[in-house]
């Protein structure tokens, strides 16, 4: 059992190496967390300590893409929290509609499906021709994942419930192509997402979105950091743009919340007012 306090000393040192040599800032990331997702590291890499990640960090050529695909969490599925996007389609759907053309940003993408999820809701609603949708993400494997759109093909079964629940109309597997076990979202889809990597905590904005979903990525940050992003994201929306947030992230208690107002609160979708 490692003793708490030396834990906190080595994920100090390991949060220094990664902002002094590589930029990378997780100071305000919050400490459980990052606790847990360091010790997973160092007993996958059958490493003894925390700190024996120092050396590795900053003496291998690219081992900082691991450490930062390690630290992130990546948890995701298709069509998650079903009520978001049947929300998104109520409230944000009618407003794309007078747009000739639209941005959308998926900031903290992971793997894409919440990104292909979206793109089949606005299909389906005759609005991915006017779309062009930013996908980001910090873990560069995930981002890899996210742009060939191939999932088990299992986790698509899995989907099919949520679709529905979202509003779909058809069925998710339609707009795959299996083989092998492995399921490939329609190229259509993709046709119109950009994919790059993004980190919200120190790159900049990106401009005139109408709407941002970040959802289960707040969650990780300490509630300063909260603010510093939400306030990018603020600097990144079009006028009356949208938020979306996970379910269990919110904007009441975040500075610079007062901008929003609420659409839908299980739902987690917001409005600049
Ligand atoms: C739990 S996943 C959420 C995926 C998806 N949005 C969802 O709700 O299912 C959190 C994602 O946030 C990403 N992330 C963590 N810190 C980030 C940062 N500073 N900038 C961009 N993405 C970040 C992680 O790499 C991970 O892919």
């Amino acid at each position: 059992m490692i003793d708490p306090d030396v834990l906190r000393i080595e994920t100090d040192l390991v949060v220094a190496a990664l902002y002094q040599r590589y930029g990378l800032d997780f100071r305000q990331y919050s400490r459980a967390s990052l606790e847990r997702r360091l010790l997973g590291l160092v007993e996958k890499l059958h490493l003894q300590h925390v700190t024996d990640l120092i050396p590795r960090l900053l003496h291998e050529p690219g081992f900082v893409d691991r450490m930062v695909n390690g630290i992130a969490v990546n948890v995701t599925e298709p069509f998650r929290d079903p009520e978001c996007f049947s929300a998104i389609r109520q409230h944000v759907f009618p407003v794309l509609r007078t747009y000739p053309y639209f941005k959308i940003w998926h900031a903290g993408c992971a793997s894409g499906e919440e990104v292909y999820s979206m793109a089949i809701l606005l299909k389906e609603a005759g609005l991915l021709d006017r779309a062009q949708i930013y996908a980001t993400d910090i873990n560069t494997d995930a981002l890899a994942r996210a742009r060939d759109g191939i999932y088990p093909v299992e986790s698509i079964a899995r989907g099919e419930k949520n679709y529905l629940a979202a509003g779909g109309t058809g069925r998710l597997a339609d707009y795959t192509l299996q083989q092998y076990g492995s399921a490939r979202f329609d190229s259509s889809l993709r046709e119109n997402m950009v994919f790059s990597q993004h980190n919200v905590v120190s790159d900049e904005v990106f401009g005139e979105m109408v709407l941002v979903m970040c959802r289960n990525v707040l969650i990780y940050f300490e509630r300063e950091l909260q603010n510093r992003v939400i306030d990018l994201f603020q600097r990144s929306l079009v006028h009356r743009g949208f938020i979306a947030l996970g379910a269990k992230e919110s904007l009441q208690h975040i500075t610079g919340g007062a901008a929003f107002e609420c659409l839908d609160r299980p739902a987690r979708l917001y409005r600049a007012i």
